[in-house]
C-alpha cells in the first residue's frame, strides 16, 4: 500500500469528510479511534497524522484523549478543532471556554507560510467551537487569528506540529483544500498519487496473498453495486477460483436480474451460479402480510438457498463480501451496527465456517462506483440506486402475489424511465413505485380488474438515515402518472408521497 495518513477520530461530525478530502488530494487515508496507542499507529507507518474535531470539551469529564507519544514520534501531526485544543492542552498551552464561534468567520492570517501558504490575509473559514486556545504551547507560533480566537491556527514546524481551530474539510472554508494540501505535500512530503487506478493492483495483490495459491471463494451477488464490484475485483485477482452465486428471489426490479447474469457470465466471464428461486420464495410468501414476517421469510430462505449452493460447490474457503468503509467505521463506533443487521436481509449464515474477504473495506460508495467503472462494469450496475434486500416484497403492502409483483414491476419501470430521461436520477437517493393494499388487489384474486392505486416515492438523502421528498417538477409527475395509468393494466390512480424521514421511512414497510 502506498504511503498514507491516519486520522484519529474524536467523534467528529465531519470525520469521514476529512478522510474523503485527503483521498481527493490523492493521499490514502484511514480513520482510527482516538485512543489508538502510539505503537499501533506507528506500525501502520503513516506519513502524517490528523487529529479530528469532536463534540467534547477538553475539560469535560468524558473528554477523549490521545497517546501523547504521538506528538513526539517524528510524524507530522495536524490538529483540527478539538484536535487543536487537545494538542494545546497536552503540550502546555492554555485552553478556555468560549465565546464560541459557529458558522462562517473571517480568518486573519498572521504567518502566510508553511501550513497557510498561498492563503490571503483575510479569508472565510468555517468554525464550530465553544472552547478556544488562548495561548499556544511553548515553541508554538500563532499562524492566524479570528475575532474570538487569538490562536486560530498554530504551529511548531521544527517538531512537525500544526493545528487549526477551523474546519478545512468543509466547503465553506474557502481555502480549506489548499491548507490540507499544504500539510500533505508541503509538510508530510506525500506524493499525492493515490487513485482508483493505483488501488486495483494493490488490492489484487492483497487478495492473492490472503487467498494463497489454492484458496477457493464464493460470493453472493445481490444485484447491487457493492457485491458486484467486490466480485469483479476478486475475480480479477484469482480468476475462476471465485464462484458467484446469484440467488434470484424474483423480487428484483424489471431487468435487474438479467443484467447481473449477462454482465458476470458473458461480459466478465465470472463463473456464475444463477439460482432462479422465484417460485420457491413466492410459495413461502403466500398468504403472508406482516412486513417483518416477510423479511424473516426472505432472509431465511435466502440463506438456505445459498447454503445449498455452497455445499454443491465442494471445497470453498472464503466468502467475499462487499462491506464498505462507512459500515466498518459505523460498526466500530457501534452506532449504526444495529440498523445494518436489521437491513441485512441478504446477510449470510455465520456458521458457514468461511473466512471473509472484504476488498472494499477501505472505500466510500462513490469510490466503489469509480472502481466498478475501472473494472469494466456497465453503468446500469455502477449507478444502481440502493435497493432493499427483501426487494419489492417490502414495496408491495400486504400479500406478495405474482400478479401484484408483475403490476409493480411495470409501474416501477415507467417511474425509472421517466426520472432517468428527465435527468433527475443523479439528484435522487431513491425513486420507486409502491403498491399499497386495497380492496381491489391481493388475496381476493385477480387484482387487475378492480383497479389499484400506485404510490410514487422519490427522496433525496445523504445516507438514507434521514431523507426528504424530492421536489420533482409537476410536468415530470404528470408524465409519470399518465403513463402508469395508461400502460399498466389494473392501475387507475397515481399518488405522490410527501413524507420526509423522519417521521416516515423511505420504504413503505
Ligand atoms: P428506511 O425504509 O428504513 O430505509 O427509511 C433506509 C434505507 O434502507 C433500505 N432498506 C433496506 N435494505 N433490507 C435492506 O437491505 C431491508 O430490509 C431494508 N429496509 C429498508 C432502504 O431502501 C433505504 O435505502
Amino acid at each position: 500500500m502506498t504511503q498514507m495518513v491516519l486520522l484519529l477520530d474524536f467523534g467528529a461530525q465531519y470525520g469521514q469528510l476529512i478522510a474523503r478530502r485527503v483521498r481527493e488530494a490523492g493521499v490514502y487515508c484511514e480513520i482510527l479511534p482516538a485512543d489508538t496507542p502510539a505503537r499501533q499507529v506507528a506500525e501502520r507507518r503513516p506519513a502524517g497524522i490528523i487529529l479530528s474535531g469532536g463534540p467534547a470539551s477538553v475539560y469535560g469529564p468524558e473528554a477523549p484523549t490521545m497517546d501523547r507519544e504521538l506528538l513526539s514520534a517524528g510524524v507530522p501531526v495536524l490538529g483540527i478543532c478539538y484536535g487543536m485544543q487537545l494538542m494545546a492542552q497536552v503540550l502546555g498551552g492554555r485552553v478556555e471556554p468560549g465565546p464560541g464561534e459557529y458558522g462562517r468567520v473571517e480568518l486573519r492570517v498572521v504567518e502566510p507560510d508553511g501550513l497557510l501558504r498561498g492563503v490571503e490575509e483575510c479569508t472565510p473559514v468555517w468554525m464550530s467551537h465553544g472552547d478556544r486556545v488562548l495561548e499556544p504551547p511553548p515553541d508554538f507560533r500563532v499562524l492566524a487569528e479570528s475575532s474570538a480566537c487569538p490562536v486560530a491556527a498554530m504551529a511548531a514546524p521544527e517538531r512537525g506540529l500544526y493545528a487549526v481551530q477551523f474546519h478545512p474539510e468543509v466547503a465553506h472554508t474557502a481555502r480549506g483544500m489548499e491548507i490540507l494540501k499544504n500539510f500533505l505535500f508541503g509538510v508530510c512530503h506525500l506524493a499525492g498519487d493515490w487513485s482508483m487506478e493505483a488501488f486495483i493492483p494493490a488490492a489484487v495483490d492483497q487478495i492473492r496473498r490472503r487467498m494463497g495459491e489454492e484458496g477457493r471463494a464464493i460470493c453472493a451477488l445481490s444485484g447491487g453495486v457493492d457485491s458486484a464490484v467486490a466480485a469483479a475485483l476478486v475475480h480479477r485477482a484469482v480468476g475462476d477460483r471465485l464462484t458467484a452465486v446469484f440467488v434470484d428471489h424474483g423480487l428484483l426490479r424489471e431487468g435487474e436480474g438479467e443484467e447481473v447474469v449477462r454482465t458476470f457470465r458473458e461480459q466478465l466471464g465470472v463463473p456464475l451460479v444463477h439460482v432462479e428461486a422465484r417460485d420457491r420464495f413466492l410459495a413461502k410468501l403466500a398468504g403472508v402480510t406482516d412486513p417483518e414476517a416477510k423479511r424473516r421469510i426472505i432472509g431465511t430462505e435466502f440463506v438456505r438457498v445459498f447454503e445449498e449452493q455452497a455445499a454443491r460447490l465442494g471445497r470453498v474457503d472464503f466468502l467475499v463480501q462487499g462491506t464498505l468503509y462507512p459500515d466498518v467505521i459505523e460498526s466500530g463506533h457501534g452506532k449504526a451496527a444495529l440498523i445494518k443487521t436489521h437491513h441485512n436481509v441478504g446477510g449470510l449464515p455465520e456458521d458457514l465456517a468461511l473466512e471473509l474477504v472484504e476488498p472494499l473495506r477501505e472505500l466510500f460508495k462513490d469510490e466503489v462506483r469509480r472502481l466498478g467503472r475501472e473494472l469494466g462494469l456497465p453503468e446500469g450496475i455502477v449507478r444502481r440506486q440502493p435497493f432493499p434486500g427483501p426487494g419489492l416484497a417490502v414495496r408491495i403492502l400486504g400479500e406478495v402475489t405474482p400478479e401484484r409483483l408483475a403490476l409493480l414491476r411495470r409501474a416501477d419501470r415507467v417511474v425509472r424511465e421517466e426520472i432517468e430521461a428527465a435527468g433527475w436520477a443523479e439528484r435522487l437517493w431513491q425513486y420507486f413505485a409502491v403498491l399499497p393494499e386495497g380492496r381491489s388487489v391481493g388475496v381476493m384474486g385477480d387484482g387487475r380488474s378492480y383497479g389499484a392505486a400506485v404510490v410514487l416515492r422519490a427522496v433525496t438523502s445523504e445516507d438514507g438515515m434521514t431523507a426528504d421528498w424530492a421536489r420533482l417538477p409537476h410536468e415530470l409527475l404528470d408524465r409519470i402518472a399518465r403513463r402508469v395509468v395508461n400502460e399498466v393494466p389494473g392501475v387507475v390512480r397515481v399518488v405522490y408521497d410527501l413524507t420526509a424521514k423522519p417521521p416516515g421511512t423511505i420504504e413503505w414497510e
